[in-house]
Formats: C-alpha cells, sequence, structure tokens
C-alpha cells in the first residue's frame, strides 16, 4: 500500500436534528479508507469559523449543504490527489491556503472539517491503527472523565432554564466503564426524581431531560438530589454546568433568573454555588466578548473551579493567547469545527497544555453517529470529554466508542 490519496468525495447526510450536515470519503490507493462527518452547534459563537449553507430558502428551510459538497469533490479534492494521507499538517495547511479567508467562509469550516477528519480516520486505517492511537502516538491513551449532561436548558431546550448544561462528573472511579455506570445511574435517577415531582416531560437536543424549573439553581438542586438517590456521594460525583452565557447577554446586561444583572453580581451567584454545591466546572460563566467579567470572576474564583472557555475561545490559538494574557479562565473547551482542521485544533491545545490550562473535548447540540470525538480525547490525553446524556444513539454513540477503547486502554485519572 502506497498509502497515496487517490479520491475525496462528500454528500449531504442529516444531523440529530434533522438538519442537513456533510459526510466526507477519503479514498487511498482506490480504496475507501476514510469517513467522518460533521457536527454543528445551536448556540454557536460569534467567533467560530463559519459553516457553509447554500441559504436557499425553497430547500432545507436555508440550511442545505450543497456548496460545501462541491466544493469538496470539485476544488478540495483536486488538491489533495497525490498526497501521502498520514500527513495530516501538510493536508490541512493546502485546506488553510485555499480557503484563503481568515473564518473559512470560501471552503467553509465543514467541507474543511470533514476533509480533514476523513484524511485522519484514513491514515489510521492505512497504517492499520485504531484511531487513538494513530492520534496518540507513543504518549498512549488517556480515558477522559465523562461530563454528562442530564439536564438541558437554554438554546437546547423549550424549558424557561437559562443555564444550557447541568452535567454529572462521576470523577472519583477508579475505570472509565465504573465513572460512566455511575454517570447513567445518575440520569435514570434524575428521571424518577422529576417524575415524583410531576416535572418529566421531554429531552432537550443532547438527550437530557428539559423541565421548567422555578429558578436556575432549582437545577442544582436536582443534580444533587439525583446523585444521592443514585445511591452515590457528592465527594465522588461532582457537577458540572455550561451556561452559555453569550446567549442572555447584551449592552452589558446578564438577563437571569428573568433579572438584568452585571457581570459581577453573576459572579457572586457562580460564587455562592461553589461554597453550596459540589461544583467542579463552569463554562462560559461570561459571554463570548465579555473579557472583563471573566477576568474578574478568575481572579476572585480561578483557584477554587474550573473555568471553561468555549465561545470565548472558539478552539483557535489567537483568542486562547488573549486568555491568557488576560487571565480569563483555566481551562479550554475543544470543538474541532470551530476552527476547521485537525491540526489547528492540536496546536490549540498544545497552547493549553503549555500554560496548565485543562482541555475538555466537545461534541456538538446537532450531532451525528459520527465518534471521531472519542478517539480524539482517548489519543490527546485530553482527560475530559462532554458528549451529552446517555441518551439518544448520537450521544451514546461515543460513550459506546469509549467502552470498547477501554478494554485496550486503561489509564484513567480524574482531573478534578
Ligand atoms: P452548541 O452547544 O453545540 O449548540 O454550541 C454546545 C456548547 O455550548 O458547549
Ligand atoms: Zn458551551
Amino acid at each position: 500500500m502506497d498509502g497515496i490519496i487517490t479520491g475525496v468525495d462528500a454528500r449531504l447526510v442529516l444531523d440529530s436534528r434533522g438538519v442537513p450536515t456533510i459526510e466526507t470519503d477519503c479514498y487511498v490507493d482506490g480504496i475507501l479508507a476514510g469517513r467522518a462527518m460533521v457536527p454543528s452547534g445551536a448556540s454557536t459563537g460569534a467567533h467560530e469559523a463559519i459553516e457553509l449553507r447554500d441559504n436557499d430558502e425553497n430547500m432545507w428551510l436555508g440550511k442545505g449543504v450543497e456548496k460545501a459538497v462541491n466544493n469538496v469533490v470539485e476544488i478540495i479534492q483536486e488538491n489533495l490527489v497525490g498526497m501521502p494521507v498520514d500527513e495530516q499538517s501538510e493536508i490541512d495547511s493546502i485546506l488553510i491556503e485555499i480557503d484563503g479567508t481568515p473564518n473559512r467562509s470560501h471552503l467553509g469550516a465543514n467541507a474543511m472539517l470533514g476533509t480533514s477528519l476523513s484524511c485522519l480516520h484514513a491514515g489510521a486505517s492505512t497504517h492499520g491503527l485504531p484511531l487513538w492511537k494513530y492520534i496518540g502516538g507513543l504518549a498512549g491513551g488517556l480515558m477522559p472523565t465523562p461530563m454528562m449532561n442530564i439536564l438541558n436548558g437554554g438554546a437546547h431546550a423549550e424549558s424557561n432554564v437559562d443555564i444550557q448544561e447541568f452535567m454529572v462528573v462521576p470523577h472519583g472511579f477508579d475505570t472509565f466503564p465504573e465513572a460512566l455506570r455511575a454517570g447513567v445511574e445518575t440520569y435514570h435517577a434524575l428521571k424518577s426524581e422529576l417524575k415524583h415531582d410531576g416535572r418529566l416531560g421531554g429531552v432537550g437536543d443532547e438527550g437530557g431531560f428539559a423541565p421548567n424549573l422555578p429558578s436556575n439553581e432549582d437545577g442544582l438542586r436536582y443534580m444533587v438530589r439525583a446523585i444521592e438517590s443514585a445511591g452515590y456521594s457528592t465527594d465522588e460525583i461532582g457537577i458540572a454546568l455550561d451556561v452559555a452565557s453569550t446567549e442572555f447577554f447584551s449592552e452589558d446586561t446578564y438577563q437571569f433568573d428573568s433579572q438584568a444583572i452585571d457581570s459581577e453580581e453573576l459572579g457572586e451567584i457562580y460564587g455562592r454555588w461553589i461554597d453550596e454545591y459540589p461544583l467542579l466546572s463552569i463554562e462560559d460563566g461570561f459571554a463570548e466578548d465579555d473579557w472583563r467579567g471573566w477576568s474578574h470572576f478568575e481572579s476572585i474564583n480561578g483557584k477554587k473551579i474550573q473555568t471553561v472557555g468555549d465561545d470565548l475561545f472558539v478552539t483557535q490559538s489567537e483568542r486562547l493567547a488573549q486568555g491568557i494574557e488576560s487571565n480569563a479562565a483555566n481551562a479550554i473547551l475543544v470543538k474541532l469545527n470551530q476552527v476547521g482542521t485537525v491540526t489547528e485544533t492540536l496546536e490549540t491545545m498544545n497552547l493549553a497544555k503549555q500554560h496548565a490550562m485543562n482541555c475538555v473535548i466537545s461534541h456538538r447540540s446537532g450531532e451525528t453517529e459520527d465518534t471521531t470525538i472519542a478517539d480524539f480525547a482517548v489519543g490527546t490525553r485530553a482527560g475530559q470529554i462532554k458528549t451529552g446524556a446517555p441518551c439518544r444513539s448520537d450521544r451514546v454513540a461515543k460513550y459506546n466508542q469509549l467502552l470498547r477503547i477501554s478494554e485496550e486502554v486503561s489509564e484513567f485519572r480524574s482531573p478534578f
């Protein structure tokens, strides 16, 4: 086998919300060797790379991806044919060069990431390696601590809850399968608690329950009830929040629990919660451009809790460098489609690691059956993954892939 790319193909497929996305195939030596699907966000950050959509209102409500598919087949393919498939950084540089824009608006981050990931898969299969091992090389894999979003609000639900994600973090366990079991049992316990209170309805976009609640803090109370009624202690299962606060921020004000407050007041609420609940991590506690709010909170609480920048950093090294400079957060959320290629994602993670920042690998609210991020989390030794509730196959597929990988990788160390 020569390991040379002989073709790249793409097609429209559907994501977990019934919205079109792109699937890309990489051919090596004439044989289909790698395939990947691209996810899509709902609470997308303003600084994310552009997801190219057709904007033809007569089809797919404007969300078609024919342009992105054509970019792969008609532009990207001819530039990659003849390349060794395991030259990932070279492949990604070519994609960046052909695109030629700072925000990926020419090719589309969806066309670029589909290609980048399908080449990554093809490289692994050409070398006869499982994906996590191909990514990790000699460093070996590390099983991530799961953050499971079992109560959905914000832009992922039709409820009155402002906070987008209430996650259980089973961290006091010796192995990944034990941690996963604890998280899953807590999910079922939450279902019983909500049912008992007459609050059980459907689930949100990431498979977590999506009740209306009297206040955001009641979400935390339910999480603690669920952990304890599942038979666990809050020393072994903690809570992580993704507030996704950009969604309720405008003109220097946060609309939280039906009140208009500023970033200091919001930070004081988090501060009280840190004292009263087993809170381990707060993501996007402040809005994507509220650098002052981030830095102020970090200076008071940064030693007590993990603070994760998602919309703030958008997986891009320039934004992360700005955050390091201003001491805005101590961890970064990693979403490959926020930047567009595998290589740039790895560069951003390296910058984070150099500054002792934690990395959390993440799904998007619009997902597919693609499980690349499970292998990516293990191979990069990120230490944490958030990929929704143990409900709906688009979420469960990642946990199931981690269970498979755990047969080969036993190292599991909690960051908390
Ligand atoms: P998104 O949500 O995929 O809708 O952006 C996930 C997140 O905010 O972490
Ligand atoms: Zn987020």
